[in-house]
């Protein structure tokens, strides 16, 4: 392995200081997780670091008796030594469009939109709802609510009303800020429409007072008196000073919905202590973070990437971030390259299905970029093949830069498996190695702990401070889903192998999660969707390799009548239910599907079929009708376009 690989320049860590830490992070536990909770300033700085436990009814618990506000951690401390130095830059899709504010300047919008929450009587504990493009206000937004001690709730663009209403009621938002009408290349989303139409689904279980539109393309849009407000109205009216709540380091920070595998969605609940100190840990680990830094996550501020790496964690370590509005290639192929060129980006952090895009263009398009700035490149939300790990790093990094493949899930609040940039030489293709303090292990189906290489199930033996502290109103769902498969572990839903020297190479969810794109998908979910076309008798959603995406999601779908189904009604209900961006790669309208004798979908063969993997079927003898199989097989041949 090249040395080139590991070195950007001078790493701020030696590789023999990261294994002290590893080291420390083991054998004195308590005392190295109070030592990086220093990174961060409190009110009250905790005494201890964590009195977790995953057994009995489970209690994540990381710094109790601390005390601090996250938007003074990332806005105020940094206004106090360098109140000029850029925290954020902004660019709009469109050319010229691009705003770059120092910490003071952000710092005063925050404040301004604090003030303006306050005033609409959001208390501490309440919940927002936020569901904006990348524009700067969705980051003020999450800082505004940090500020005051609300919790904020980030939705994607992408979600149908239908998805909207159950993350609102489940959250009982007070207020939303949503957008007159995003952008996204050529296409509109309706945001302001779509959110009404949600808020009206949710009928008398909804708890919004206010609706902040924010206006995004300028377009005009319907406004309900009293309940929708303008935001350029609402912060003019706000001073620029605002006092930050006092939180309890266990105070909830944010939730975020996840997919898993119930039809449900879960939302997530982040503490405000633990979460933040991970995120400043991490950022600056994993990319060697330096002052002069220009980091750009291209992640939405709708996933937990978006939280942690576009937004607290930079910010915390005074960072300076990039926010780009747009498509990595509209309205012509190499538009990100050309952000990175513009304003002398030197960690991108961006996902596999990006870089695997990238390298279907034309050489000549990433060649043409001088892409000299750059130090370090990241990747998360999926494997890196390593030949696209190769590509990114010789074409994007031309040789120079370190590429980090980041292991981690919204549950983490950070990253958990890599190669540090300048600390751990990486394995193209493999996630590497565990974070100090990361104490990940394999168990297997009998849930014993496998030492030395293996692979089995992939589990945390012990809590960190990122680690989700619940579901948000349902403790015991949080309990089951993650700490009962294996009692005593957090089971992270991931299969992993290890090899003798502890590198680690995941390969993949063991559960009912698709990963398209780095997007989770609940198959459940889907299947929820699809039965509210009274045409369905039954479905199952499966994930297929995909070239592009990664996985790619097929639906087999059980009519109530063969021959006069219409397999478009099924995408219609999965746009109405999820959204468009878990619409089908493709249906298949089938007879049955294969089953247990005891009734249970074997979405192994499921899988196999749509993939057109019939090597080793494995034993057919346990379905109820193993005809079924060789039906299948033919209908999806015939059905093949
Ligand atoms: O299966 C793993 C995959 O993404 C899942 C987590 O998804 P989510 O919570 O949406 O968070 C994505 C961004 C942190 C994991 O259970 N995954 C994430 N990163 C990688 C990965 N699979 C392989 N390699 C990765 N680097």
């Amino acid at each position: 392995m090249s040395e080139a690989f590991v070195t950007p320049g001078e790493a701020t860590l030696s590789a023999g200081q990261y294994d002290d830490m590893v080291r420390s992070a083991h054998s004195q536990t308590e005392a190295f997780w109070l030592q990086q909770s220093r990174r961060l300033t409190w009110q009250t700085p905790p005494s201890q670091a964590s009195r977790s436990d995953f057994l009995n009814d489970v209690r994540i618990d990381w710094y109790a008796d601390g005390f601090l506000n996250a938007s003074e951690n990332c806005l105020d401390r940094h206004v106090a030594t360098h109140p000029d130095k850029t925290a954020l830059i902004w660019e709009g899709q469109d050319d010229g469009q691009r705003e770059v504010l120092s910490y003071r300047a952000l710092h005063a919008r925050v404040c301004r939109l604090a003030n303006v929450l306050r005033r609409l009587g959001v208390k501490k504990g309440d919940c927002v709802a936020i569901h904006l493009p990348m524009v700067a206000e969705g980051i003020i937004a999450m800082l505004a609510c940090a500020r005051i001690g609300a919790i904020h709730v980030v939705l994607f663009g992408g979600f149908s009303a239908e998805g909207l209403a159950e993350r609102l009621t489940d959250s009982a938002a007070v207020v939303v800020l949503t957008a007159d009408v995003a952008r996204r290349g050529d296409k509109r989303i309706p945001s302001k429409t779509t959110m009404d139409d949600a808020i009206t689904r949710c009928g008398g279980a909804s708890r919004v007072r206010h609706v902040v539109v924010v206006p995004v393309t300028g377009a005009s849009v319907p406004m309900q008196a009293g309940r929708d407000l303008r935001y350029e109205d609402e912060v003019a009216r706000e001073a620029e000073e605002c006092p930050a709540e006092r939180m309890n380091a266990q105070d909830p920070l944010f939730l975020l919905y996840t997919s898993g595998s119930t039809g449900r969605p879960k939302g997530l609940v982040h503490s405000t202590g633990g979460y933040l100190t991970w995120a400043a840990f991490t950022h600056a680990v994993v990319f060697d973070h330096k002052a002069d830094d220009i980091f750009w996550c291209t992640a939405d501020t709708s996933w937990i990437t978006g939280h942690t790496y576009v937004v607290y964690g930079p910010l915390a370590n005074g960072g300076t971030i990039m926010v780009y509005e747009g498509l990595p290639s509209w309205p012509e192929p190499g538009r990100w390259w050309d952000v990175i060129d513009r304003n002398g980006v030197t960690v991108f952090y961006t996902s596999p299905t990006v870089v695997r895009a990238a390298m279907r263009e034309d050489d000549t398009v990433v060649r043409s970029r001088s892409l000299k700035s750059l130090r370090i490149l990241g990747t998360v939300g999926e494997p890196i093949s390593p030949e696209a790990w190769h590509w990114f790093h010789d074409e994007v990094g031309k040789g120079r830069c370190a590429v980090v493949d980041t292991w981690w899930q919204t549950e983490t609040g950070g990253v958990m498996i890599t190669a540090a940039a300048g600390c751990v030489v990486p394995r193209p293709g493999a996630a590497s190695r565990p974070l100090p303090g990361v104490e990940a292990v394999l168990l297997d189906a009998q849930g014993t702990e496998i030492t030395g290489a293996g692979e089995g199930l992939l589990c945390m033996a012990r809590s960190w401070p990122g680690q989700a502290m619940s579901i948000w109103q349902d403790h015991e769902r949080f309990r089951q889903t993650y700490f009962t498969t294996c009692p005593g572990y957090y089971f992270t839903g991931d299969g992993a192998r290890r090899e003798e020297d502890g590198y680690y190479w995941i390969t993949g969810r063991v559960d009912d999660v698709v990963n398209v794109s780095g997007h989770r998908i609940g198959t459940a979910e889907i299947e929820d969707a699809v039965a509210t076309d009274h045409e369905v008798v039954e479905s199952a959603a499966v994930g297929i390799p995909h070239d592009l995406k990664g996985q790619g999601l097929v639906v087999f779908v059980v009519p109530r009548e063969q021959g006069v189904f219409d397999p478009e009604a099924v995408n219609r209900a999965i746009a109405a239910g999820v959204g468009r961006y878990a619409v089908p790669e493709k249906i298949y309208v089938v007879r049955d599907l294969p089953k247990t004798r005891s009734g249970k979908i074997v979405r192994r063969l499921l899988r196999k079929i749509a993939a057109h993997d019939l090597e080793g079927l494995g034993d057919l003898s346990t379905l109820a009708d193993p005809e079924i199989v060789d039906e299948l097989i033919a209908t999806v041949k015939a059905q093949e376009s």
